[in-house]
């Protein structure tokens, strides 16, 4: 059976990176990490990605002229590597047209929280200021709204009373680490790449 070759786009820790790179290497999930790509040259994901034998990219964009340039520079990786399926990871900067374009309907991104509810930045906190009593996180499509995507997978954790920001990002994020792969997985079924 064939594996599709993912390539992950990352700003920082990576620990999604890492789940997603590991899920691949124990054969949980039809799929190979053929590249990472990071926009921050102090990624910690970058180190943890060469770690675990994966060749890394650095790309800054204020190296090029404009984010066309950039976003065609990593298209040009991508391609070179074989990627079928683009997974951001942490990735901070908004996806741009040459990428949906270049990779239309292969582009897919985990959030923190129940989309639609709490897009954008700090979302577990917009979760906790409004009072919910469940939380979770997402794995939607990326298109050209901010988190707004058709869903592939979600994943619920209960909110406390005691919960702060840091006690619930980590508990969101614990779900992250096992969701992100799961839903790869379901695309790969949809594409029927088994
Ligand atoms: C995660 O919470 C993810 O949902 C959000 O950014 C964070 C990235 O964390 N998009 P990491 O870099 O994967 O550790």
């Amino acid at each position: 059976m064939s594996k599709i070759a993912l390539g992950i786009l990352i700003s920082g820790r990576g620990s999604n990176m890492e789940a997603i790179i590991k899920a691949c290497q124990a054969n949980q999930i039809n799929a190979t990490v053929n590249v990472v790509i990071s926009d921050k040259r102090d990624a910690k994901g970058i180190e943890i990605a060469k770690q675990l034998g994966i060749t890394t990219f650095v790309l800054d964009i204020k190296d090029f002229s404009s984010k066309q340039e950039y976003e065609d520079d990593i298209c040009r990786i991508l391609k070179g590597c074989s990627v079928q399926l683009l997974c951001l990871a942490g990735y901070m900067k908004i996806v741009g047209e040459t990428i949906l374009e270049a990779f239309k309907h292969r582009v897919i991104n985990i959030h923190p929280s129940l989309l639609p509810a709490f897009k954008g930045l700090n979302a577990q906190k917009q979760a906790l200021d409004y009072g919910v009593s469940f939380a979770g996180c997402s794995v939607h499509y990326v298109d050209d709204v901010l988190d707004g995507g058709p869903l592939i997978l979600q994943d619920i954790v209960a909110v406390s009373a005691e919960d702060t920001e840091e006690t619930l990002s980590e508990k969101i994020l614990e779900k992250e680490h096992s969701l992100y792969p799961r839903a790869i997985q379901k695309v790969l079924e949809s594409l029927s790449i088994k």
